[in-house]
């Protein structure tokens, strides 16, 4: 354990302390003050990152690190390049530099059974007669392999394993790993240069949220977590990194030296004796673990088993196989090491993998089918799905038998066809994806698939956004999105009715009682007193909030329509453009353009809805019906003060956090803008405000004003 109970405590009150005193606006830090919130910080860190279990809020978290930031605004030459300030905002790698590593990483090789464990410690005995040999068995993470290099206590160089021989500078975008220390104190033990190596994975909470996102983009997904683990090291900005939310465990030293006028013996000596209790540090591989594990490094040391005999690391394959699936990441094997390093140096290694170590690989949770068809599915927005429709197999426990291929590029790009053997895999309990097909398997059979252009529901002409993946049924009254389409009309944040919520709206359907939208205004009330469970009451309760309805501002018709891109702040400024609903059917995406957060993409889909002639027969339906499409009164966004007036912050601010004032600014009316345009009135500036506060410079229309000149702004109105 890196800390003592007592040390944590210490920490925990000194950190509410120094925030007490930076609400004191004479308190001026001095630079020990810095160097105890650092490790206050540090400590935090590690409690998150490395053992989840965090000790304060994320708030109190953010508080801290906003002080340090703020201080170190002050004071540049306080900063220390492992202030965990130094992680965040690293600038754009421009590219990676091939860098030699200093000891070859080799692979491993692979063991399937018991026959081949046995094999395999029958040769290591061969060359070294050893007895009953200890081995230190270990997760094979699967992701992507790292090598970490500290020297002075220093992280300095963090590479890829490229060919082996040599790998690729990551150091910026590894800093972005929170669980990866930027210093540790192996001068204490003697040492001044260390290289460590690990793999960075991708826990799959954070592979489904990254997949959900591209998801919404219209991207494809990534298969699986190895994939996006090694994909987002290479990325050329560390920022993003960053929002991966990677981790990383680091489970052998392959080099190190020791300070200058130091020798091994007297090195070995001194840490058995003085720093670790008598326990050597690196005479073993489960010592040296546990030494990274003691000077905060995130190892397999809580994981790993240790037995005798390659009998007991058979039933260790097994008992772990069991576990598998109860790991936050993904898994693939074990990885079987001889513990005694003297005994690793006897048996060396060849040049392409150490025979002190194997690898006892799981069952795959790939497997091969072919692919017989693709149907198309429809969803809420239109938008439609290929689905490719397999020969039933087994896959990580399941059987599959369909798996979405997502978009027509996806397609293109997996360059799948029907008749296709394909490898698919299922990660964990992530949705199953397509790996490739197996272009050697081709027999000449095979089909390519022709992507559907019209909607399988209703038909209708299927339409693209310029840039966008996705093919969409645009047709309001398609079947398959009408269900959805209304539960949209009727939600709170729309239509507002009540009574007639999602199983209503079902219920209804499946009936045939409601067809499409205008079909709200239309229900037979008679027939609904017929339904069992309908009394008078809710009937006429229905009724009621049904008519009401009727008087909903244009706004919320408009946001009820369910057009993509179209959410509650663009309804409304699409309400108070008009005199009247019908009148965008004359409007051009430029036009469009031209209003308030109204991009193209936004435009488009705005032209495309009032350009179909189904979409405005239903309008005139619903006019006719006695809903309002006339814009009766101005729908002011906000009532306060700052009324139309348009906000941008940047850098940090020091009295409020970026979303108080932000809130505070729309309180009073005011909008936050993206970016910096001449849309912009305000841009507050805090501290460290960069690229944006230049942009702005330029352009003389936008007022710049600081953290206290906004606060009487707000005061003034
Ligand atoms: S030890 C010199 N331990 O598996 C031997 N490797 O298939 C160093 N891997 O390249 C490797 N988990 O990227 C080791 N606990 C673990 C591992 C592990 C995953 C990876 C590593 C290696 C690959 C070989």
């Amino acid at each position: 354990m890196k800390y003592s109970a007592l040390q944590i405590q210490e920490h925990i009150t000194r950190g509410s302390q120094l925030l007490s005193l930076s609400t004191n606006s004479n308190h001026e830090f001095a630079a020990p003050e810095v160097v105890e919130l650092r490790n206050i910080i540090e400590l935090h860190e590690y409690q998150y990152y490395v053992l989840n279990h965090p000790l304060i809020s994320d708030t109190e978290y953010d508080q801290l690190f906003a002080l340090l930031k703020s201080i170190e605004a002050k004071q540049p030459t306080w900063v220390t390049p492992n202030s965990p300030t130094q992680r965040v905002g690293s600038s754009l790698n421009k590219s990676f530099n091939t860098v030699q590593h200093l000891v070859p990483m080799l692979s491993l090789e692979n063991c399937f059974s018991s026959n081949d464990l046995i094999e395999w410690e029958k040769k290591a005995k061969n060359i070294v007669d050893a007895g009953e040999v200890q081995y230190c068995i270990e997760p094979k993470f699967d992701g992507a392999s790292i090598s970490l290099i500290y020297e002075n206590d220093l992280l300095v160089r963090a590479t890829t394993r490229g060919d082996g021989v040599e790998g690729e500078d990551i150091t910026n975008n590894i800093k972005q790993i929170r669980s990866i220390p930027l210093s540790a104190p192996f001068s204490q033990y003697g040492i001044q240069q260390i290289e460590i190596r690990g793999e960075v994975v991708m826990p799959f909470k954070a592979f489904r949220a990254y997949n959900e996102k591209l998801a919404a983009q219209g991207l494809a997904p990534l298969a699986n977590p190895r994939n996006a683990a090694s994909g987002s090291l290479r990325m050329k900005d560390p920022n993003e990194v960053a929002k991966r939310n990677l981790d990383a465990f680091l489970y052998h030293v392959s080099y190190y030296n020791l300070l200058p006028g130091i020798s091994q013996a007297s090195w070995q000596l001194a840490n058995d004796e003085a720093h670790t209790n008598g326990k050597p540090i690196l005479t073993t591989h489960s010592d040296s673990l546990q030494f990274l594990w003691n000077i905060g490094f995130k190892t397999p040391n809580e994981i790993k088993v240790l037995v005798y005999g390659i009998a007991e690391v058979y039933a260790q394959t097994i008992a772990f196989a069991e576990k598998r699936d109860d790991f936050p990441y993904e898994i693939d094997g074990l990885v079987i090491k001889v513990n005694d390093f003297a005994l690793q140096d006897q048996l060396g290694m060849t040049t392409h993998h150490p025979r002190w170590a194997t690898a006892f690989k799981f069952k795959a949770r790939q497997a091969t089918t072919k692919l017989r068809a693709v149907e198309y599915q429809v969803g809420r927005t239109g938008a439609v799905t290929p689905v490719a429709k397999l020969d039933p197999v087994q896959v990580g426990g399941v059987t599959v038998s369909s798996i979405s291929i997502h978009n027509e590029e996806y397609i293109k790009e997996k360059d799948l066809q029907i008749g296709d053997t394909v490898l698919i895999e299922r990660a964990g309990d992530v949705i199953p994806q397509i790996v490739r097909s197996v272009i050697e398997a081709r027999d000449g059979q095979e089909q390519p698939i022709i992507f559907t252009r019209n909607c399988p529901e209703c038909e209708s002409e299927l339409f693209k956004e310029d840039g966008e993946a996705v093919w969409r049924c645009i047709n309001i009254e398609c079947k398959a999105q009408v269900v959805e389409k209304i539960i949209h009309f009727v939600s709170k944040d729309a239509m507002d009715i009540k009574s007639l919520g999602e199983a209503n709206v079902r219920r209804f359907y499946e009936m045939g009682l409601l067809q499409d939208i205008p079909g709200i205004y239309r229900l037979n009330f008679d027939q609904i007193g017929q339904i069992e469970g309908f009394g008078q009451k809710s009937k006429d309760n229905l009724a009621a909030a049904i008519a009401a309805s009727k008087q909903q501002p244009l706004h919320r018709l408009i946001y009820g329509l369910g057009i993509r891109f179209v959410g509650e702040t663009t309804a409304k400024v699409l309400a108070n453009e008009v005199q009247h609903l019908l009148e965008y059917q004359h409007k051009t995406i430029e036009s469009l353009q031209l209003l308030d957060d109204v991009g193209h993409k936004v435009a488009a889909s705005i032209f495309h809805f009032f350009s179909n002639e189904q979409n405005i027969a239903m309008l005139q339906q619903l006019e006719s019906l006695g809903l309002q499409l006339v814009n009766t009164k101005k729908n002011t966004l906000e009532t306060g003060g700052l009324q139309g007036q348009t906000f941008l912050f940047t850098g940090t601010l020091n009295k409020l956090k970026r979303s108080e004032a932000e809130a505070m600014a729309e309180k009073e009316g005011g909008k936050i803008l993206g970016s910096v345009s001449s849309k912009l009135n305000y841009l507050v500036v805090g501290d460290d405000a960069g690229s944006k506060l230049e942009k702005a410079k330029k352009i003389n229309t936008i007022k710049i004003i600081n953290e206290d000149e906004f606060l009487a702004l707000l005061a003034a109105n």
